[in-house]
């Protein structure tokens, strides 16, 4: 075997629209990468969420495609693609999407997608795609 065909190829990009791809279903977080013990989660919702809260850490929200509004208790922010915003810990929030909007979040290892309730919405943690 010559030696060009044993290159390994350990540096690979990670493509959103790739992956995107291979997300069947709607609020379903798909890990793609981690960072320390933080993780990005590639994620595709349409509707309503629930009102959620997280105690112990912040959300971030990085919208790729569509327009999504988030909603707290003191008002609302409307994010396009290229937007991106952080949920305070602590704050209540429900993400809105009239259309699907395409969405990367970035928050801790661990983190419940519907906060310290359990309901129809809650996702499976850890599912890497
Ligand atoms: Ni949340």
């Amino acid at each position: 075997m010559s030696t060009h065909q044993t290159i390994q190829r350990p540096h690979r990009a990670i493509n959103f629209a790739e992956k995107l791809q291979l997300i069947n279903d709607q609020w379903q977080p798909r890990v793609v990468a981690e960072m320390n013990d933080y993780q990005f989660k590639l994620v595709r919702i349409e509707g309503d969420f629930v009102w959620h809260e997280h105690a112990d850490t912040d959300e971030t929200f990085i919208v790729l495609d569509g327009q999504l509004r988030i909603d707290m208790r003191d008002g609302s922010v409307l994010l396009s693609a290229g937007e991106m915003f952080v949920v305070p810990k602590g704050t209540e929030h429900k993400p809105y999407a009239e259309r699907e909007v395409k969405l990367l979040l970035i928050e801790p290892r661990g983190v419940k997608n519907t906060g310290e309730e359990n309901n129809e919405r809650t996702a499976a943690n850890d599912v890497w795609i």
